[in-house]
């Protein structure tokens, strides 16, 4: 059975300067970013903020809630939100990504889903775009998904199938994996 995604939100237990430390270099103006997964929104709108007007980040959910109320926030902005799958093929123009940034959603797609993702992500990606996945640590923790479905970063280099340009620890729970297109 998929998984269902009870905390729409990591804002409250993520420590997004630490995620912005750790994607810097990436998020400057003028590059296009996919936050894929996006929920409320946080990290594209921190992203958007970095950005000086100039590129475009999508941030994209199967939640029509949220993406409803950050389209409100965000109208007239360099943030573009819309409801999709990101698992399936999105309108988003082929090569045309610098980076997907896509932050505990992972571990909830079952394969088939996983597979379609690898698939979007490469198409959209232009040659030498990052993608960077932040999942939560196995082991016992008092919040987030079961044990059984999270991934070590050995896995996720596994499921993610691209070259592996760093793990970076997101406080004791999170890390950052970051990975290139060939
Ligand atoms: C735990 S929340 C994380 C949200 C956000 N990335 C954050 O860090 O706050 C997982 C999000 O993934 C979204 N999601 C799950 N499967 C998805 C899919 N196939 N396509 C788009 N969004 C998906 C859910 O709707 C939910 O908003």
């Amino acid at each position: 059975m998929p998984h269902v995604h009870k905390g729409k939100s990591s804002e409250r237990v993520l420590d997004k300067n630490r995620i912005l430390a750790a994607l810097e270099g990436e998020i400057v103006p003028g590059r296009v970013i996919w936050d894929a997964g996006c929920g409320n929104g946080y990290m594209a709108k921190e992203f958007a903020g970095r950005m000086d007007g100039r590129g475009r980040i999508y941030a994209m959910d199967i939640d029509e809630e949220a993406i409803g109320v950050l389209r409100q926030e965000t109208q007239g902005t360099i943030l573009e939100a819309s409801v999709g799958d990101v698992t399936r093929e999105t309108p988003i123009e082929a090569g045309s990504v610098d980076l997907v940034y896509s932050c505990t959603v992972f571990h909830g797609f079952s394969k088939e889903q996983i597979a379609g993702f690898r698939a979007e992500v490469a198409r959209v990606l232009k040659p030498g775009g990052r993608l960077g996945v932040v999942e939560i640590q196995k082991g016992e923790l008092r919040f987030g998904p079961p044990t059984e479905i999270r991934f070590s970063p050995e896995e996720l280099q596994a499921a993610v199938g691209l070259p592996c340009l760093a793990t970076i620890e997101i406080g004791p729970s999170f890390y950052l994996q970051l990975f290139e297109r060939a």
